[in-house]
Parts: structure tokens; C-alpha cells; sequence
């Protein structure tokens, strides 16, 4: 190229560029910049001839080609940067493809989960509908009517947690539900019979807490409302339903027992699942042969007239269970505590 004619080689820059767009290779990269900044290089001559221009032109044209210089220079270090990185890392990857995968832990459901799940298919199976309902609840449902009024002493059985609405005197006493019996007044006020629904849901209770008892659990309810349901009725449905959670030998027992929205009342067991109801026992059923699993009964005339439903028209049983108690049963878990204490040794047994 004659220097002499492109002195501030703007020229040479230009053709270096297109030169430049044209690389492909690290190769012909080594090959541009020799050419270019190479002891025998253009912008090196360029750069030489400056001391050949007339003096005047000598400041401008150095500045220049100095400018030219270091763009190339940069150019260059750019394009070599992003070929040997690339290079580098084909030859020496970062991406061990022999070391073991790492496996992604999986969610899996809660026992209290998997369990309510369990109880809710044996009961729609046969034929019941299910339906959810508030944690926090009235007074009036809780407890008034269920057939327990203010003051009265059955209320001990279920020591509260109250949420405090004292601010607004409007306002009812709220409390955490205790049990998931108010749904049952919450579903006959809603239709007429024939009803036919359990309910699962979680219910707490003001408790200290220890290998059976937590302050927080599930409980399911069952209600069944019709002309004509009977004792028998209960009893063949909750015999069915032990026989489908702990096998087909189970035996259920009822005995007689208080509930004030019952009546009669009963604690339902069923034989002892690991010695048969053997007469000596053993340790799953505290060596009396029997395992309680719930509470249940006719539903009280009272709590019937209180929706509005004729106790002489229609009758029904309601039945509530803790659903931990029927996991812990079925699975030999000797501790409530373990289900809400987030041990994933213990959770991860479920999924
Ligand atoms: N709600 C009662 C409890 O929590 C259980 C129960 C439900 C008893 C329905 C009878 C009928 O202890």
C-alpha cells in the first residue's frame, strides 16, 4: 500500500475491517494481527512513515494511526479472547459429565394428608358427598347449637382457643373450631335431608401437648340425615368403614358414651388389628384387646329441631374421628408430635 498517498491510512483501516469480518478461525486471527501489527505489519509502516511526512502533517497523522492501532489491537484481543475461551473449554470442560447426577428431591403428600385421602375414598365409595368448612368459627356452631349452651360444663371437654374480638362488641366470640361437628348444623341449615357428607378439616385445641395429644390435628366428621336412619345404620357404616382401613376380620364395639349433640352417644373401637383382639392384648391396644378410633351417634332431637328439620320426620347419625390417631394406628406411629414437627425422616416415609 503506498503510505505516502493514505498517510493517515484510513484507507487501510477500512480494508483491515472487511479483512477482519471475514476471520473465521484463530488461525487466520495469528495471520490478521502478524500482518497488521507485525514487525513487518501495515499499521507498523504506517506508523514508520510518519517521520517521512512534511512536518505539519506529522502530529495529525501519528494521533491517527495510533487511534488505528489501538482499535485493532482491541479488535484482535476481543476475537482471540472468544476463541480460545471456547477452545478451552471443549479441551478442558467445566462439565464433569461422569460425575453422578444429583437427583431433585421429590414433594410428597403429608400422612395427615395421605390418610384423610384414605378415609374420604372409603367413605365416598359409599356414597358420600364431602365438603370443607371454617376454621375459625362461631361460638353458636361450636358449641351453642350443638346442644352445648354457654356455661355449660361440657364445654371442659373442649378447652378453647378464642380469637380475641373483645374491640367490637358486634361481634360474636370466634374461636378456632375445637371439632368439625359445627359443620354438621352448617350443612342441615344449608339443605333438607337426605344428607350424606363427611367432613375433613383441621380443628385445635388450647392442649399441652404429649405423645397423644397435639394442639393441632384433622379431624373427619361424618353426618348421614334421612326419614327413617337408625342405630343400625351406624353401626353397619362404621363396621364397613373399620373393615376398609384396618382389614376385613375387624369387629367394631360400640359402647356408650356423652356427646352432647348425640343421642344415644357412643365410643366406637374396633379389635385390636396386631392380636386380634387377643384376651391378653398387647401394646398397640394397651393389652385390652380393643382400639378406640372415634366418636359417634344419633344425631340429638334438639340440635335437629335447631336447623329446622322434625325429629319425628327425620333422623340421623354423625360420627368424628382424629384422622393422626387412624394414621398413627395404621402405620405404628407411637408419637402424634412426629406428624407437625417437620422431621422429613418421618415425613418422607409417606410419599
Ligand atoms: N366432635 C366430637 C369430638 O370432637 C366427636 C363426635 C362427632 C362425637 C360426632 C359424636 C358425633 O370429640
Amino acid at each position: 500500500m503506498d503510505f505516502q498517498k493514505d498517510s493517515y491510512g484510513n484507507e487501510l483501516r477500512l480494508k483491515a475491517i472487511e479483512k477482519f469480518d471475514l476471520i473465521s478461525n484463530l488461525e487466520q486471527l495469528e495471520e490478521f494481527k502478524s500482518e497488521l501489527l507485525g514487525r513487518k505489519g501495515s499499521i507498523t509502516d504506517l506508523i514508520k512513515n510518519i517521520s517521512t511526512l512534511p512536518s505539519d502533517q506529522k502530529k495529525d497523522a501519528g494521533k491517527n494511526a495510533n487511534l488505528i492501532k489501538i482499535f485493532f489491537q482491541d479488535l484482535i484481543q476481543e476475537k482471540f479472547d472468544d476463541y480460545t475461551s471456547t477452545d478451552a473449554e471443549e479441551s478442558n470442560p467445566t462439565l464433569d459429565f461422569s460425575l453422578p447426577g444429583r437427583r431433585k428431591s421429590h414433594g410428597s403428600f403429608h400422612p395427615t394428608t395421605v390418610v384423610v385421602r384414605e378415609i374420604t375414598k372409603v367413605f365416598t365409595e359409599m356414597g358420600f358427598d364431602l365438603a370443607e368448612g371454617p376454621e375459625v368459627e362461631l361460638d353458636e356452631y361450636n358449641f351453642q347449637k350443638l346442644n352445648i349452651p354457654i356455661d355449660h360444663p361440657a364445654r371442659d371437654m373442649w378447652n378453647t382457643l378464642w380469637v380475641d374480638t373483645t374491640s367490637d362488641v358486634n361481634i360474636q366470640p370466634l374461636l378456632l373450631r375445637t371439632h368439625t361437628s359445627p359443620m354438621q348444623i352448617r350443612l342441615m341449615e344449608k339443605q333438607n335431608p337426605p344428607i350424606r357428607v363427611i367432613v375433613p378439616g383441621k380443628t385445635y385445641r388450647y392442649e399441652a401437648t404429649d405423645a397423644t395429644h397435639e394442639w393441632q390435628f384433622c379431624q373427619v366428621e361424618g353426618l348421614v340425615v334421612d326419614k327413617g336412619i337408625t342405630f343400625a345404620h351406624l353401626k353397619s357404616t362404621l363396621e364397613e368403614f373399620a373393615q376398609n382401613m384396618f382389614g376385613q376380620k375387624r369387629k367394631a364395639r360400640f359402647r356408650c358414651d356423652f356427646f352432647p349433640f348425640v343421642e344415644p352417644g357412643a365410643e366406637v373401637s374396633i379389635d385390636c388389628f396386631k392380636c386380634d383382639g387377643d384376651r391378653d392384648g398387647c401394646k398397640v391396644c394397651s393389652f385390652t384387646g380393643w382400639i378406640e378410633i372415634m366418636g359417634a351417634g344419633m344425631v340429638h332431637p334438639e340440635v335437629l329441631k335447631g336447623v329446622g328439620y322434625d325429629p319425628e320426620i327425620y333422623s340421623g347419625f354423625a360420627f368424628g374421628m382424629g384422622a393422626e390417631r387412624i394414621s398413627m394406628l395404621r402405620n405404628g406411629i407411637d408419637d402424634v408430635r412426629l406428624f407437625y414437627s417437620n422431621d422429613l425422616r418421618f415425613l418422607k416415609q409417606f410419599s
